[in-house]
């Protein structure tokens, strides 16, 4: 493979986008919900990163907000969702490129917390780890494997918990599939 490099997306790229994550998981519900997001007021274009190829989009991560809710506070995140490498150019490390610098992006903003709902075989490599031995939980029904968060700075997970809220864009999807196809809904 050609030489990759990770830059915020532009304009120029949504299509690419909308196809890059039709590719990868086969059917539009997060091409759909990167075009939700990115089309509401919370949309931040530098936490939207595309992996480059030649001229080509191979690949995509994005990191919308979430809060962590609980009786006594609503404490700001970021979740990783979507994250997609085109299937011609998997398991060569875009998406670990994707996910590094995507994280190094979060950081610069200033967000401590990232939850993730994905593959427990593939996102420990980065720190993530099950949510729930921290007291964070989801707002579905999920295995505590799948549902991982990682503190972008010492002591990001001191003292929190609650349950994450999503942004309302995520309603609009019935649901979102991890690694293993697992399909969960996000309004149950
Ligand atoms: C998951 C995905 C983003 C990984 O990107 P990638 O560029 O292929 O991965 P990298 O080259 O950086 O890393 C390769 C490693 O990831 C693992 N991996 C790749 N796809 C995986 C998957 N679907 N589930 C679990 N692990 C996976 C490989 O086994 C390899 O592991 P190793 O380093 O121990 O050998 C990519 O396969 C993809 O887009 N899949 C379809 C969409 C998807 O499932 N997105 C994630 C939603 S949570």
């Amino acid at each position: 493979m050609d030489s990759f490099f990770i830059r915020p997306e532009t304009p120029d790229d949504i299509s690419a986008i909308f196809e890059v994550n039709f590719q990868a998981f086969a059917h539009y519900d997060e091409a759909n919900l990167v075009n939700t997001l990115r089309d509401s007021n919370i949309f931040n274009p530098e936490l939207s990163l595309v992996a480059v190829c030649g001229d080509r989009i191979i690949g995509h991560i994005m990191f919308p907000p979430v809060t962590i809710e609980s009786p006594q506070a609503s404490i700001p995140a970021v979740a990783l969702a979507p994250l997609v490498v085109h299937p011609d150019y998997q398991c060569l490390g875009v998406g670990s490129a994707l996910v590094e610098e995507g994280l190094n992006a979060c950081r610069s903003f200033g967000h401590r917390i990232v939850i993730v709902v994905g593959h427990p075989g593939y996102y420990p490599r980065y720190g993530f780890r099950p949510a729930r031995a921290h007291g964070i939980v989801a707002p579905f029904v999920v295995a505590d494997d799948v549902f991982m968060v990682l503190g972008l700075v010492p002591g990001a997970l001191d003292g929190i918990q609650g349950t994450v809220k999503y942004p309302d864009a995520f309603d609009a999807i019935v649901g979102i599939r991890t690694t293993n196809g697992e399909k969960i809904n996000l309004l149950s």
